[in-house]
């Protein structure tokens, strides 16, 4: 079968599932800490919210979430129309890259970045520039700035980044708000948002918003509101047109009926994700301990997940836990071939993990 009729940047680019279960996993219980989700269930106010607009999901919900988005608005202080959603902010990085690159335009990013932007950079056909991360992982601003060229369109940060679970200071993102220039757009992904905000990360918000040129932030309800099945993040964007474009590019029904309801009564519960945040953080102390004990040393995470050089192929000892039922996963990239990236979840499942981890390596 020929796939001709597939565009040629997007032929031979197998699937990969990352929420499969294998079969051996059906028969066990399994510690998920492989996808940096929130181990707790949305908050029970989230659920009754939920159980209540059931029976409107005969109607397509209203996109622009009318009574979500002013809520949003006065905790950031970007207006009302500066505001879109995505299907989770996956879906707004696509549209993101759509709305600033056509095919053969520069892209610049870090090297090391969360992998579903070479996916986005398929989509889009992008020329592609990767700048080269510090020695300790984090992304490296002046790298980052070096490297676009008059073909650049799109700048790409993250902060905190994934896999490194490292957030960018205050100066790092002032110096790529003010080193990119003025005809070029810069995206902040902030997915971990609320665990930087957590930690005393910086106002990256108040940064952008002095800049000159166009930006966007992305965020999402995934992560700190326990909410990655429901599928709903937003974009702050530094213009409504802006959103017009986003919108455009994401369909006009890309959001389901819950979403909006579920996450107005998150934000209406924030003890549930000052517990969440918090216990968060006791879990990853427990895990860069037991990484330290047993003589390594994890990058700087702020965020719900945590990854260290291991001194060995990661992808061996990511097998070996995979058989135990213990889901971690690998950097994917071939520098960081001995790195392991753990998740953070419930204190059971750090347990598991470290007597895991501490069998494994003793046994290799
Ligand atoms: C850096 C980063 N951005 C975005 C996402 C996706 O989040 P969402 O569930 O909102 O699509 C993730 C998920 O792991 C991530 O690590």
């Amino acid at each position: 079968m020929t796939n001709q009729h597939i565009r040629p940047n997007l032929q031979n680019i197998p699937f990969w599932n990352p929420t499969q279960i294998l079969e051996h996993e059906r028969k066990m219980h399994i510690h998920r800490m492989d996808l940096n989700e929130c181990p707790y269930p949305p908050a029970p106010g989230v659920i009754e919210a939920m159980n209540k607009v059931g029976h409107t999901l005969n109607r397509y919900p209203d996109g622009t979430c009318p009574e979500l988005t002013p809520i949003i608005s006065e905790r950031t202080g970007v207006p009302e129309e500066h505001i879109c959603w995505g299907g989770g902010s996956t879906q707004l990085l696509n549209s993101i890259a759509e709305i600033a690159v056509s095919p053969g335009q520069n892209i610049v990013a870090p090297h090391l970045v969360w992998k579903r932007f070479q996916g986005v950079y398929k989509i889009v056909d992008a020329d592609v520039t990767v700048a080269p991360n510090k020695p300790d992982g984090g992304i490296d601003p002046q790298a980052l700035t070096d490297a676009i060229g008059n073909n650049t369109r799109l700048v790409i940060c993250v902060t905190p980044n994934n896999p490194t679970g490292m957030m960018m200071s205050e100066e790092e993102v002032q110096y790529v708000s003010d080193n990119t220039p003025e005809n070029v757009f810069l995206f902040m992904d902030e997915a971990y948002f609320e665990f930087a905000m957590h930690d005393g990360g910086p106002d990256v918000l108040r940064i952008l918003n002095e800049r000159k040129g166009p930006w966007v932030v992305s965020r999402t309800f995934s992560k700190a509101y326990g909410l990655a099945g429901l599928r709903l993040g937003y974009a702050l964007c530094s213009s409504p047109e802006t959103v017009d474009a986003i919108r455009l590019v994401s369909s006009t029904f890309n959001l389901n009926g819950f979403a909006e309801t579920a996450a107005i009564a998150a934000l209406n519960e924030p003890e549930y994700t000052q517990f969440i945040l918090d216990s968060n953080a006791t879990e990853r102390q427990r895990i860069i301990e037991g990484f330290r004990t047993l003589g390594f040393n994890p990058m700087e995470s702020v965020t719900n997940f945590v990854s260290a050089d291991i001194g060995r192929p990661g992808t061996a000892v990511v097998k070996k836990m995979r058989e135990r039922g213990i889901r971690i996963s690998t950097l994917g990239e071939s520098e960081f071939d001995n790195y392991i990236r753990v998740s953070m979840g419930v204190p059971e499942d750090t347990e598991a993990f470290l007597t895991a981890l501490d069998e494994i390596l003793g046994a290799t």
